[in-house]
């Protein structure tokens, strides 16, 4: 199954009962967004979303279209995701036979993979260039950009594919990196440092040359989901598209600049970056569920909007998890676990839970062969393309436990020796981190919960604990910070004491000073902020990956760890801005709570 653009997905989403209309007048300032996260959060990703009546627009809007494990693969045009891991898989395993029959027997194969490779359409009469603006013409708020959250810097362009050249114009790429509506002709231009579409602009910046770009807003599900893919640099990501359609996507000439872009999409920009001029762009509401602090970035300029006389405006909402992008990831887990395991065979499989926002926490499961392998594992995925942003990574022997998360901590509670078992390191970090003392590299921890093989240290695991309830409330109490507690997997050889504390005025090294004499007895003690339900396991996971430097922010003392996930600020050297949580105006939750039944949310 394949689609040829966004309107064949939608009609598919809808026939499959996936996707919601919406006729009644809703904002794209911030009431879209309120619909769509209650949406995402609902049970397995609700539906999809198309909102028809727009205020001030003539174009409807769609959301949430990848947000649930069922759309994401329709997109991808499976039944699941494992199905295009083994699809990629058995790409990756295609050998050439000997002799010439049995060459030629290969030729369907290859003929169908033949048919991944984009091309390029003389069409002088493209869907997406049946309107065409250009000068004047041009005119940003005729298209119903979001803004998502409150205390965002402005409407942001959440779904583009942004297609660059490397300078000598010969290899193309395709990345998703957002885009701030700065006025009618003018966006921001978000690609972060590590990204391909930053290399490219670096050495356009070199030469002072101005760099030509096209936008894609709304394009078929494969080739929007290839922009967010982490293809090795070098690799056209219309390529993985064309694989995934099974189909080659179709590519024609834009009107402005010398860039082709995919002939059926809804919206094409056209225009150029000028290395030297930079401006602030953000905060904007992330995946993180923070908002992303304000930043220079390079300036969009455009030269002409080209767009489908019926085009649908394609947009995302992102914030704290799960989300649409979550899906996203997931089917990166997937696809790219094939070509992981050709570097690193002894792969079995890996996970990213949704808390850790997929650059806080990796889980990996190996077939361990030799004694340090959980650790050469570790190393190799610091040092691979995006995988490097992997501020956690614990390694594991039984694959099954990705999958029986309870069964995954009461291993790590059992088995882990906090003396041996944990690796502290530094490295690059996703410009998103916030945790660290600087921006873009900080501490990484690694931990190592395989099964210890002959030519390993014996771990040195204390006996059973006879800690109780009463026990924890009187050292957490003596603390005279800790506000609440609640104790996990008590009567196991690591037991952990979650505790939310005041801070009031005390730096975090002496909250945790006042932790250190009871650590060795406790356990691992987990300090949050006080404004959390200890209950809510979720949250207290998504705060424990996003606030900790491991480096800065973990003690070991004795057979225990503090670990602090508050924030930070002055007092503790972090001298950046601690981003604010994202949350939606009392307003705007309200105006949509009286309408909730309208919007599928009853
Ligand atoms: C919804 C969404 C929004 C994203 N926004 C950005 C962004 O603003 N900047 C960025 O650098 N990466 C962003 N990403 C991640 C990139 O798209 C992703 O890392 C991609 O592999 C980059 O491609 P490249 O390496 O070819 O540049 C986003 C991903 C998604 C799913």
């Amino acid at each position: 199954m394949h689609y040829r653009n966004l309107h064949d997905f939608i009609f598919r989403l809808e026939r499959e009962g996936e996707l919601i209309r919406i006729e009644g007048e809703v904002s794209s300032n911030l009431e879209i967004t309120e619909i769509t996260d209650r949406m995402s959060k609902s049970p397995k990703g609700g539906k999809a979303l198309l909102f028809e009546n727009v205020t001030g627009s003539s174009f409807p809007v769609l959301t949430n279209a990848f947000g649930s494990e069922r759309r994401m693969a329709m997109a991808l045009g499976c039944d699941n995701l494992e199905e295009m891991e083994k699809k990629v898989e058995g790409l990756l395993a295609t050998k050439l036979p000997d002799g010439l029959i049995g060459k030629m027997g290969m030729l369907p194969e290859l003929y169908s993979l033949s048919k991944s490779f984009p091309r390029i359409k003389n069409n002088i009469h493209p869907p997406c260039q049946q309107v065409i603006l250009t000068g004047e013409d041009i005119d940003l708020d005729r298209i119903p950009v979001l803004q998502c959250w409150p205390k965002d810097g402005g409407r942001f362009v959440t779904l583009p594919v942004v297609f660059t050249k490397d300078i000598e114009g010969r290899t193309r790429n395709a990345g998703m990196y957002r885009m701030q509506v700065f006025d009618k002709r003018t966006t921001g231009m978000h690609w972060h440092v590590h990204k391909d579409g930053r290399h490219n602009f670096n050495a356009y910046k070199k030469q002072g040359k101005r760099m030509p770009v096209a936008v894609a807003v709304g394009t078929d599900p494969a080739v929007t989901y290839a922009a967010t893919a982490p293809m090795p640099r070098g690799m056209d990501e219309m390529i993985l598209a064309g694989f995934i359609r099974g189909s080659p996507v179709d590519m024609v000439k834009c009107k402005t600049i010398d860039m082709e872009v995919p002939a059926e999409s809804e919206f094409i920009l056209e225009g150029y970056v000028d290395p030297e001029e930079k401006r602030v762009e953000g905060p904007f509401g992330d995946h993180t569920g923070y908002y992303s602090l304000q930043g220079e970035y390079p300036v969009f300029h455009l030269t002409a909007v080209t767009h489908r006389k019926s085009a649908v405006y394609s947009a995302t909402v992102v914030g704290r998890p799960p989300m649409e992008d979550c899906y996203m990831a997931e089917a990166t887990e997937r696809i790219f676990l094939p070509p992981l395991r050709m570097v690193l065979p002894e792969i079995i499989d890996y996970w990213m839970p949704w808390e850790g926002v997929f650059h806080n926490i990796v889980v990996v499961a190996i077939h361990k062969e030799y004694p340090m392998q959980a650790r050469k594992v570790m190393n190799a995925l610091w040092g691979n393309n995006q995988m490097s942003f992997a501020k956690m990574i614990v390694v594991v022997d039984d694959p099954t436990m990705l999958k029986n998360h309870s069964q995954l901590l009461a291993k790590i509670q059992e088995n882990l020796d906090l003396t041996q078992d944990l690796v502290m390191t530094e490295g690059v970090l996703d410009v998103l981190d916030h945790s660290a003392p600087h921006p873009l590299f900080g501490g990484k921890l690694g931990i190592d919960a395989t099964e210890r093989l002959e030519g390993e240290p014996t771990r040195r695991l204390c006996d059973d604990n006879e800690l109780n309830e009463e026990d924890i409330l009187g050292a957490i109490r003596g603390s005279k910070v800790a506000v609440s507690s609640r104790s996990v997997g008590l009567h196991t050889r690591n037991p952990a004491v979650l505790v939310s504390v005041k801070k009031e005025g005390l730096s975090s090294k002496h909250v945790r000073e006042r932790f250190r004499p009871i650590a060795s007895s406790l356990g691992c003690i987990l300090v949050l902020y006080d404004d959390i339900d200890l209950e809510d396991s979720s949250l207290v996971l998504w705060k424990a990956f996003n606030n900790v430097d491991p480096l800065r922010d973990m003690d070991l003392v004795g057979n225990g760890v503090i670990i602090d996930a508050t924030k930070k600020g002055i007092a503790d050297g972090h001298v950046r801005e601690w981003p604010d949580e994202i949350e939606m105006s009392k307003d705007v939750k309200e105006r949509i709570e009286q309408r909730k039944n309208e919007f599928g949310l009853g």
